[in-house]
């Protein structure tokens, strides 16, 4: 993607800066229209058109008569509370119809969620926070407005920074989202004084966002039915529930609409404070209301990943065996709700050692609370540990792929618990083999072009293989036509092919015959498009009602009934997860050219091998592994999200100074994988790919790094000032 311009000031460059972008997604759907095998290349035109511009009248496909414009009012400090709320002059400007406050904002369930609880309260906790909410005729009216709301504050000195030294860190009860906090077994201690080779160091990693390229919005509408809403998100039954509770309504009388989603990587994966004050202001309106964060709003109310301070230590023998691993994990929440990112958790599966211990820590700091980003725990998590890993195989003089491959566990480590398919190793070889790894001189520092320093680095990739029981309605009309109708969720994964693609296989017709509906609570709910678990979840489902539905014909000897027939079926947990360690694997190469002169790192070659169970549709998968592998480039060389201690806010809120890879930083990226058959995940065999895919990446190029240039960076992004030393 080329980096965008800032959208930080008047409506005209607002405009221009729409125009921009609707090129670039010309340009997207063009090339997605070329390829007939995706069912959703013309939808994709007509999104794109339409959602997530916030200064365009249109943030869906639904303009709705009578509609109203909502813009917040964010808190200036980072603790306290609110003295005092003025909106006298901005409630006198032409166009305003309300001014909401905790003064006269209706009152919440008060069992939500902290940052749910939105204007129920004078108290402030993190800078940024809504503390008041304009709603007017138009756009332009509502912000003028939201400026001209004076709020004084009682300020308090707040907390922001995160330590590892801190003495108030404390022990969460589990970490995200149901796992134990601190695993250990054997004596990590005593391992580590008496093993031949030892490691002890400790890798810190920023805040980032998560900046999808679509931003948060909703449109919520009243009526006699109860509350419609138009919204951006990764869950449409998730929000209705929230809804529901916050507002305690009977589901029923809540509906979310959310066929397309312009990107989410975990911001929409729960309901914001935005979906609550937006439903809040239709209500005291009575007319509907829009409300579209801007990209600087979702640096406070749209969830980050939190930052990180990980203190690795492994123990081995002379043959590079582990004896003892400890991971221990740093990291922060906010004092409203608790977030605590289950960093350790892929070093409890990934390598043998008969002694381990790993631990997770939180500081309560006066910041928005974190939340899931693009594989929370297994990204920062594998950056530390396979930085360690590339350590210690130095350490013991052996490559760094045999050393993981001596380190293979025949069970899962922790559980004892078979894996039910483990592909490591085979993406370990095939990738050495494609990547050309076997000619590669281990000295650092030794290979250059003019003035660049060139390096290889590997890594290894991991993410859980997850199922939630999801329902699915399967029809068949008089004519023939096939629907499936499920309240799934397509954040740009492919969603809309790959479960019509899956509905076809399984009701055995070609993929034309089939109407599939997703994106609305109408339909029967599919579990959430997070924890790469969609395709599992929705498919397990599509796949037994299509059963269904074959028998159901099979009964009628293949006759169908004038009103058609109709199964609905819902998938249950599956039971083989209580015997088996389910998870997807990979390997990550990187090639990278790093600048003598000026300390600028290039990355021309970056190779992934995947092992996913079966792949389902080549050209989104490859697209899924593409955008994490980009993704985690960025990780490596780019983000980070640089809070003023002063102010207790993200400074770098906008495209301009928040750095994320763009086409000129991306080189080739090679994807592929093996076949890999897995009976026991689910029906189609296929382990999910939304997060492996930026799961390692950060490694492989941190490793080349310290490969190119005898510097071993432990602290993301590698800027050009850590290298110049
Ligand atoms: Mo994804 S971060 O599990 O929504």
């Amino acid at each position: 993607m080329q980096k965008m311009l800032l959208p930080c000031g008047t409506i005209e460059k607002q405009q221009r800066i729409v125009k921009q972008e609707r090129g670039f997604y010309f340009a997207l759907t063009w090339y997605i229209q070329e390829d007939k095998h995706l069912k959703d290349g013309l939808f994709l035109l007509l999104s794109c058109l339409s959602y997530g511009y916030q200064w365009e009248s249109i943030v869906f496909e639904h303009s709705l008569d009578e509609m109203t414009y909502a813009f917040p009012v964010q808190s200036t400090i980072a603790k306290g509370r609110i003295v005092s709320v003025d909106a006298g002059v901005a409630q006198a400007i032409p166009g305003v119809i309300t001014v909401l406050t905790y003064e006269n904002a209706p009152r919440l369930n008060p069992q939500i969620e902290g940052e749910l609880l939105v204007l129920q309260s004078h108290a402030v906790a993190y800078r940024g926070q809504f503390v008041a909410l304009v709603v007017a005729e138009t756009l332009e009216v509502a912000r003028q407005a939201a400026e001209a709301v004076v709020v004084r504050y009682d300020e308090l000195p707040h907390n922001v920074l995160l330590h590892a030294d801190s003495s108030d860190l404390y022990k969460p009860d589990h970490v995200n989202p149901y796992y134990e906090t601190d695993t250990a077994s054997g004596d990590v201690e005593a391992a580590l004084a008496s093993a031949a080779v030892s490691i002890d160091h400790t890798y810190t990693t920023p805040a980032e966002h998560n900046n999808p390229l679509e931003p948060h919005a909703t449109v919520a509408r009243w009526g006699s039915d109860g509350v419609t809403l138009y919204d951006s998100n990764q869950g449409s039954h998730m929000i209705r529930d929230k809804v529901a509770q916050a507002f305690g309504l009977n589901p029923e009388r809540v509906r979310v609409i959310s066929p397309y989603v312009g990107g989410a990587f975990g911001s929409k994966g729960a309901a914001r404070p935005h979906v609550i004050l937006t439903v809040m202001a239709a209500q005291v309106v009575g007319r509907p209301v829009k409300f579209a964060l801007t990209r600087q709003h979702m640096f406070a109310v749209a969830g980050y990943r939190t930052p990180t301070i990980q203190r690795i230590r492994l123990g081995a023998d002379n043959d590079g065996r582990l004896t003892a691993i400890a991971h221990d994990v740093v990291e922060q929440t906010s004092t409203i709700q608790e977030f605590a990112e289950q960093t350790a958790l892929p070093t409890r599966m990934m390598y043998a050692a008969p002694n381990r211990s790993t631990t997770h820590r939180l500081a309560r700091l006066n910041v928005p609370t974190p939340a899931w980003m693009r594989a929370p725990g297994e990204c920062p998590g594998m950056y530390a540990l396979e930085s360690a890993m590339d350590e210690l195989a130095i350490a013991c003089n052996l490559d760094p792929i045999e050393l993981r491959i001596r380190n293979e566990p025949k069970v899962d480590p922790e559980t004892g618990h078979p894996f039910s398919s483990r592909g490591l190793v085979a993406c370990l070889r095939e990738g050495a083999q494609g990547f050309g790894w076997q000619a590669r001189d281990p000295r650092p520092g030794i290979r250059s072009d003019g003035r660049w320093l060139i390096g290889t680095g590997v890594a290894a990739s991991t993410y859980p293989t997850r199922r939630r029981p999801s329902t699915a309605i399967a029809r068949v009309d008089r004519e023939g036509r096939y629907s499936v109708l499920i309240d799934a969720a397509d954040i740009g994964t492919g969603a809309w092919t790959v479960l019509t693609q899956i509905a076809a296989d399984a009701l055995d017709v070609p993929m034309e015959r089939v109407h599939l509906e997703i994106g609305d609570t109408l339909l029967p709910r599919g579990s959430l498009a997070g924890g790469s678990m969609g395709t599992a979840s929705w498919g397990t489902a599509i796949v037994e009602a299509a059963r269904k539905l074959r028998a159901r014909l099979q009964e009628e000897h293949g006759v169908i009934p004038a009103d058609g027939l109709e199964v609905m079926v819902e998938s249950g947990e599956n039971p083989e997860a209580r015997r088996f360690a389910m998870h997807a694997f990979g390997a990550q190469f990187a090639e990278v050219r790093v600048n003598l002169d000026s300390g600028e790192v290039r990355v021309p070659r970056l190779l992934g091998v995947f092992a996913a169970g079966r792949i389902m549709n080549a050209k989104t998968a490859r697209s899924q592994f593409l955008g994490g592998m980009t993704m985690g480039l960025s990780m490596a060389l780019h983000e980070e999200s640089v809070l003023d201690p002063r102010f207790g806010d993200y400074v770098n809120h906008d495209f301009a100074e928040y750095h994320i890879a763009t086409n000129a930083d991306v080189g080739t990226i090679d994807v592929s994988w093996i076949d890999e058959d897995d009976p026991y995940i689910n029906p189609m065999g296929a382990k999910g790919i939304g997060e492996i895919g930026i799961v390692g990446t950060a490694a492989a190029i941190a490793n080349a790094v310290y490969h190119a240039t005898g510097i071993r960076i432990r602290d993301l992004p590698i800027t050009l000032d850590k290298l110049l030393v």
